[in-house]
């Protein structure tokens, strides 16, 4: 498996970073998944997603997973089914080093753009509310935004559902 090596990563701006978001093919399961399992078990520890259930999303050709790329190095992931024109968000995690970049918008604009190819119309989500993501995603949505739920309780914590147009 790649290991970081963080000095270089922190000696680089966010700019330089030659970060890339890609559509995985379902296929190349075991050319990711040692770091697909790593950052999803450092994420979210006895919470998370076992091998078995992320390689069953990532193989799903009803889902479409993108994969967000350093370099070589997988550094994030957002795992989507698609239901007719509706797309909903099962999984997003960027890699704790990486976090508080912005790089979600390199994943998520990815996603939408493969979304709207395939005729999807609208994304849900249950956001995670306690580190302030809910609240970042009501921000950016912003006009986007066709219905938000009231923050529920799950086994990940606080979660607040919206539901954004394409
Ligand atoms: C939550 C998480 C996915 C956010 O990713 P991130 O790259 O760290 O997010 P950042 O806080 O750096 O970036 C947010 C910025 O991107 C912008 N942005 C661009 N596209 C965005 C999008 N589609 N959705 C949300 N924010 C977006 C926001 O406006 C915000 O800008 P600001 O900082 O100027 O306000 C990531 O921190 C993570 O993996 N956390 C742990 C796991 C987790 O909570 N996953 C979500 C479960 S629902």
């Amino acid at each position: 498996m790649e290991k970081m090596n963080l000095n270089d990563l922190k000696s680089e701006t966010m700019e330089s970073l030659s970060v890339k978001a890609e559509v995985y093919s379902p296929g190349s399961w075991k050319k990711i998944q040692g770091a697909i399992i790593e950052i999803e078990t450092m994420e979210f520890k006895d919470k998370a997603f076992s091998a078995q259930e992320l390689q069953e999303d990532f193989e799903n050709r009803q889902n479409v997973n993108i994969v967000l790329r350093h370099g070589v190095m997988v550094i994030g992931f957002t795992s989507t089914s698609i239901n007719g024109n509706n797309a909903h968000i099962n999984n997003v995690v960027i890699h704790p080093d990486y976090q508080g970049r912005g790089l979600i918008g390199t994943l998520m604009s990815e996603l939408e753009n493969t979304l709207k190819s395939r005729a999807v119309v609208e994304i849900t989500m249950d956001a995670a509310v306690e580190n302030g993501y809910a609240d970042k995603v009501k921000k950016f949505y912003g006009d986007r935004v066709l219905e938000i739920g009231t923050d529920k309780k799950s086994p990940w914590g606080l979660q607040r559902f919206f539901r954004i147009s394409l």
